[in-house]
């Protein structure tokens, strides 16, 4: 996808390098229980793909505090990792594949 299509399906909210950086972050941590490419049944794992692109608050409190069955990736993940998931979970919201 051209640079120019991708800013504007993210509100220019993201840089391509950032949300593909987060694609490899997301498949090397999340994807065992949220799904390649966050698709999953959605019955017992949250679906990424629904979650809402206006809480960046929301989503680095539950990934670092691990919320129900998900662990806290606290010790895990550093600032950097957490800021390129968010662009790759915010740039995917709402959007069914
Ligand atoms: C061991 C399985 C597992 C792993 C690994 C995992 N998750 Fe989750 N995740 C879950 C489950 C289960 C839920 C549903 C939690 C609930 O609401 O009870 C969830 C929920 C979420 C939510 C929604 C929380 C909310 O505010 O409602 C986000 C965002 C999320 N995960 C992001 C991530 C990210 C990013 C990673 C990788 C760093 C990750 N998860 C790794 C199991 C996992």
């Amino acid at each position: 996808m051209p640079l120019s299509t991708l800013a504007q399906a993210t509100g220019g909210r993201f840089e391509a390098a950032q949300i593909e950086a987060g694609r490899e972050q997301f498949h090397r941590t999340c994807s065992q229980c949220h799904g390649r490419n966050m698709v999953n049944a959605g019955t017992t794992v949250y679906d990424l793909r629904k979650f809402p692109t206006d809480q960046a608050e929301r989503f680095h409190q539950s990934v670092v505090q691990g919320k129900g069955n998900m662990p806290s990736f606290k010790d895990a993940l550093t600032p950097e990792q957490l800021a390129v998931l968010w662009a790759y979970v915010g740039s995917r919201g709402g959007k069914e594949n």
